[in-house]
Parts: structure tokens; sequence; C-alpha cells
């Protein structure tokens, strides 16, 4: 008999990438294809809808002719995605009226500070577990019908359509056949009241969005669709498990306890914690949010996003080329003969949770004389731990429980440096996870679940293999010593304002 396989769609943010695991949960073929980023205008990103379908498709096709599995073999498919980025179409002829505007983008900062003016930030708050912000989909659908010409009426007409990147590609590929999103992605658009599990009537309101505009939201293991046979190469497979990536990657890692946290150390850093059956609300600007929804049984978590990780070494690369390729700057910082006296702190982008600061600019102190550019890069190094310490201290707070183990996942957690700076740093250990592509192994296992693939999450964790752990070195008191002068970089960034 023939083998049966799962594929997971994961179409991130500068990638689209296609994987096929089998029942062990082993990755057979990986397929990758990039996205071009469209930047209009500073602080703007979008990307073409069309070319993220075209890149999924292309990565579905090269997936299967690399492994030589055959469309019929696959069991089921899941989708997860980069999210919060806003696609609205054309019903009838699929067609986008405006570009995906991206998670990234800054072009509805007015918008999101008119809603602050206004007095809506506990509200908002109360309901979604969000902060106010341009970052999520709200504000940038009500941009989308206040610029593109006659778009308000064609909506309320119920001609348009509004999905995130999961319910177009969902869309596509059963041909505009299934129309709907996952509860995961839904509470992520500032739309979504994570209380009732429901469309929130006054938030369509407020933002005069039209609900016929609006996918149903299902669970993140169900049944959402068949695949036209002509969209997946004469095969009809189900389409069983959907999420955001981050929730993705924190089934991935198999988090499923309260207390557990994981870090995906990607282009930017993304720490979620289960917190269980109810929503717990961050006094210090954390985002409360959906985890998953399995069988009716809702998990939250607590997130809190550094913008700038994985892109801070980029930045070494490319702009400041101090090192050819990224994993080098592991080597080149245990060449630092500084004594942790410099800091870099990379607000490139602002800086995100727990500070949100949209204004503040990259920084560097403590150079002297003697700096050379492996003390740089040892500093930017530490930026991205000393950013994730920030998260991670203020979840241990906000949820009132102590965080014990850290598991950790993403490109930039295979450099050795960062990830024993990170453990000393946090004073607690660190776990990789063997597969660091987390986020298409969660969705998978979800896809898995909903067509009988794998029984339970018990038959899941038979899955699991610990990768390298990471244990604390540093003593406390230069833990402290190291951390007070992180917080006094930060404050004197935030300070300066030119
Ligand atoms: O919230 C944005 C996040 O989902 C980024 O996604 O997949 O590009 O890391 P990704």
């Amino acid at each position: 008999m023939e083998k049966d396989y799962i594929l997971a769609i994961d179409e991130g943010t500068t990638t689209a990438r296609a994987i096929i695991f089998d029942h062990s949960g082993k990755k057979i073929t990986t397929a990758r294809h990039p996205i071009k980023q469209i930047l209009p205008n500073p602080g703007w990103v979008e990307h073409d809808p069309n070319e993220l379908w075209n890149a999924v498709q292309t990565t579905i096709a090269t997936a299967l002719i690399d492994s030589g599995i055959k469309p019929q073999q696959i069991k089921a498919i899941g989708i997860a995605n980069q999210r919060e980025t806003t696609i609205v179409w054309d019903k009838k002829t699929g067609l986008p009226i405006y570009n995906a505007i991206v998670w990234q983008s800054r072009q509805t900062s007015n918008l999101a500070n008119d809603l602050i003016k206004n007095g809506y930030k506990e509200e908002i708050h109360q309901k979604t577990g969000l902060i106010i912000s341009p970052y999520f989909s709200a504000t940038k659908i009500r941009w989308i019908l206040n610029h593109v010409e006659g778009a308000q009426e064609r909506a309320e007409k119920g001609e348009l359509l509004f999905g995130t990147v999961n319910t177009w590609l969902l869309w596509k590929l059963t041909d505009g056949e299934a129309f709907a999103t996952d509860c995961a992605n839904a509470s992520r658009t500032m739309l979504y009241n994570i209380n009732t599990l429901q469309w929130d009537d006054d938030l369509l309101k407020l933002f005069n969005i039209p609900k016929a505009m609006l996918p149903e939201v299902k669970s993140n293991s169900e049944h959402f669709g068949v695949t036209k046979n002509y969209q997946f190469y004469g095969s009809e497979i189900p389409i069983t498990g959907m999420t955001g990536s981050q929730q993705a990657s924190l089934f991935g890692q198999m988090a499923f306890e309260k207390g557990m946290v994981k870090n995906t150390y990607g282009t930017g850093a993304f720490a979620v914690m289960n917190t269980g059956d109810k929503p717990a609300l961050s006094d210090n600007n954390l985002l409360t949010t959906i985890a998953y929804d399995l069988n009716g049984q809702v998990k939250y978590a607590l997130e809190g996003s550094v913008f700038i990780a994985g892109a801070a070494l980029q930045w070494l690369r490319d702009d400041m080329r101090l090192v050819n390729s990224t994993p080098e700057t592991s080597a080149a910082a245990l060449e630092s003969a500084s004594q942790n006296e410099v800091y870099v702190v990379p607000a490139f982008a602002g800086l995100g949770a727990p500070y949100w600061d949209n204004k503040a600019h990259g920084t560097i102190f403590g150079i002297t004389r003697g700096t050379t550019d492996k003390d740089l890069i040892k500093a930017t190094l530490q930026a991205i731990a000393y950013q994730t310490k920030d998260i991670i201290e203020t979840m241990s707070s906000d949820a009132k429980m102590p965080i014990e183990v850290l598991k950790v996942d993403g490109a930039a957690s295979a450099n050795d440096y960062l990830m024993q700076f990170q453990t000393d740093i946090l004073g607690i250990e660190l776990q990789r996870s063997s597969e660091l592509e987390t986020t298409s192994l969660g969705v998978a296992f979800l896809a898995g679940l909903g067509v009988g693939f794998w029984k339970d999450l018990d038959d899941i964790k038979k899955n699991y293999q610990t990768g390298k752990l990471y244990q604390p070195k540093m003593e406390d008191s230069v833990r402290q010593d190291l951390y007070a002068g992180w917080k006094d970089a930060v404050e004197a960034t935030m300070a300066f304002k030119h």
C-alpha cells in the first residue's frame, strides 16, 4: 500500500514554503519560493496577492516533484501564514482590488492614532486582547475601502471579500468554494471578540466594515474545504488544518500545557506563552491572543514581538558588511575581547513589546577607540537576547507564572553564541527543537488531527524529539549588571527623538 503524507503550506513574509511530513513527523521535502516586497512609500510594505498564490503553487509542485510523492498520497493539507496581512478581492472575478497590505506596514498609523485619541484603547483591548496598532487587519481594511474608488459601496452590496493570507489561499485552492478562516488568525484582525468567539458587531460598526465581507470562523483543525482537482494536479485533497505562523510554531513545539513558552528567532522574534483556558490580559502591552481551538476547547496565549531579530544580523551582513553570512556571527562574537560594555539597540522599525515606541531609532552605546567589528557583532547578537528577556520577564509577571524553560526555534536559533548568551541572560534552560521548521510541523499536526492521521495530542507527542539543550552558566550578579546596562541603553534610545 502506498504511504500517506501531510502537506504543510507556510506562506510567510519573505518566503512561501511547502513541506511534506510523514507519520513520524519527519520532514520528507521542503520547497521554498521568495516573496517580492513592494515598498511604495517609506514604512509601507505590500505583497501582490496573485504572486503569493503563484509562489504557493510553485512550492507545492516542487515539493511533489522533488519527493516523488503523488498528489493523491497527500492525506490532508494544512495552511500556516503570515498573520494580519490584509487582502480584499472581488467575489465574482477573484481579482484583488488592492495589493496585500503586510502586517509590518505603517500606512495606517494615522487611523490607529485617531482610535487612541478617541479613547478606544480599553474597549479594543478588552474585546480583542490587542493594543491599537497599524499592525492588525482592521485599519488596513478601512484603508483599502477608503482609497479604492467605489470599494465601500461594493463591499456594502456584498461584492467584495476580505481575508488574511490563509483565507485567500483556501479560497484559491478550492476555487472560491470555501471562504473561511480559523480563530487564531481571526484573533489578529482587531475585529474578533476573543471572549464571545465571534466577529464583534460594535467593532465592525466602528470601522464601518460590512459583515458580508468577512469569512466564517472555524477551529484550527477541522474540514475547511477540498482542493479542486484542477488546482491540485488532479486530486481532491481535504484542507483540515489552519492557523497563523506563530500559533503554528507553538503547536509544533508541542507547548500544549499552560505556562509553556516558545520563542521563534526569524526576521523578528515572536515569544508566545500558552496561558490555558482563559484569556490573560497584559498590564504591560503584551498581546492576548488565541493559541488554538481543538474540538471546541480554546486555549489562549500571551504574545510579545521583537520587530528586529534576524534582521539585525542581515544588517551586519548586507549594510555593515562585517560578515559574509549570518551564521558567521557566532564565531565572530566568540573572538570579541570586549567585556560586554557595548550595547546595540536595533530599533530599526521602532521598538515592539513591551515598549511599543514607533518613533525610536537604532543606537549604539559604550564604544571606545579600541572597539572592533567583533565587538559590534557580539553586541548585536546580545541585543536579540536582551529584547527576548524584556518580553519573557513581562510575560512571566503578566501571567503570574514563573517560566522555567524556553523552547526555541527559527533560523537564528541555530546560532550557538546567541543561544548560550540567551540562556545566560535569562537564567533559564533553553530547549531547541530538533525540527527548526516548527511552523510547518505545527500546522501539519493540526491538519493530520483533522483527518485521523494522528489520533490525538498523545499520538503527536510520540513524535517529539528534543534537540540541543542550553544551560545558564553566568553568575547572577553579572547577569543583573549586564541587563541594567541594557535597560539604560533602551531608555536613552527612547529619549533620543531627532
Ligand atoms: O504577525 C506576523 C507573523 O505572523 C510573521 O509571520 O510567517 O513571516 O514569520 P512569518
